[in-house]
């Protein structure tokens, strides 16, 4: 069994848009007097933009407060925010080490997909300038369940033709690599020990993602 394809999150291992994520939900729970902080941020990264909301507004004790018409204004103006914070974005915001890595992927003949739950993730390939990496996009609009579910990523091994065992997923959520792990997949992932701990290979941060180092673990892992 070998490695056929690289499945990657987009927010935070991409490009630093869970930053952006970060400053536009703390905009909202301010405008809303809900405190907000990067501790509570690590629950919400990964999860869509209406769950995220409920879990801001259930830490305000105002989710049954509010009509559904209501909470979609929110989520609406969270999005307001994020859309003026990544306007700017160019391909200077790749992270470090990323066009490396898709393109190693790419010349070693393996297929790549991106599995974001972000509704802006063609807007920000776009900005980047590296759509063309991608053989498949999947639609979060179109799946039953967000991570830490498996199903994202499990499309995606689909549309690639793909089997999950031969996939390596990388993601910087808890969710997501809780999602990865679900599908069956080789889970990297990019953040603190902690916040990491069931990946099958941690960096700290994405200037230390190396193909060779990637699919040499994997190959070790997948025989045993
Ligand atoms: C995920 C992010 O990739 O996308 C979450 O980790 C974000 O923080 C989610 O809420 C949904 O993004 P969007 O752009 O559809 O609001
Ligand atoms: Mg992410």
């Amino acid at each position: 069994m070998d490695v056929k394809a690289f499945i990657f999150d987009l927010d935070g291992v991409i490009t630093d848009t869970a930053e952006h994520h970060y400053q536009a939900w703390g905009l909202l729970a301010r405008e809303l007097g809900i405190p907000f902080d990067r501790t509570f941020n690590e629950r919400l990264k990964g999860i869509d933009r209406m769950q995220s909301l409920e879990l801001i507004l259930e830490r305000g004790g105002m989710r049954d407060r509010l009509s559904r018409s209501e909470k979609e204004a929110m989520a609406g103006r969270k999005n307001d925010h994020y859309t003026q914070l990544i306007e700017g974005i160019t391909p200077d915001h790749l992270l470090p080490g990323i066009a490396e890595l898709l393109r190693d992927v790419r010349e070693a003949g393996m297929r790549i997909g991106l599995a974001s739950a972000s509704r802006n993730a063609g807007t920000i390939l776009a900005k980047l300038q590296i759509g063309h990496y991608f053989d498949t996009v999947v639609d979060p609009a179109l799946l039953a369940k967000g991570k830490p579910d498996p199903e994202i990523f499990l499309k995606a091994a689909a549309d690639l033709k793909a089997t999950p065992a031969c996939c390596v997923g990388v993601e910087d959520a808890e969710a997501g690599i809780r999602a990865i792990r679900g599908a069956g997949m080789f889970a990297v992932g990019v953040g603190t020990p902690e916040a990491m701990k069931e990946a099958d290979l941690i960096v700290t941060g994405t200037a230390e993602l190396n193909f060779e180092k990637i699919v040499e673990l994997y190959r070790i892992k997948s025989k045993v």
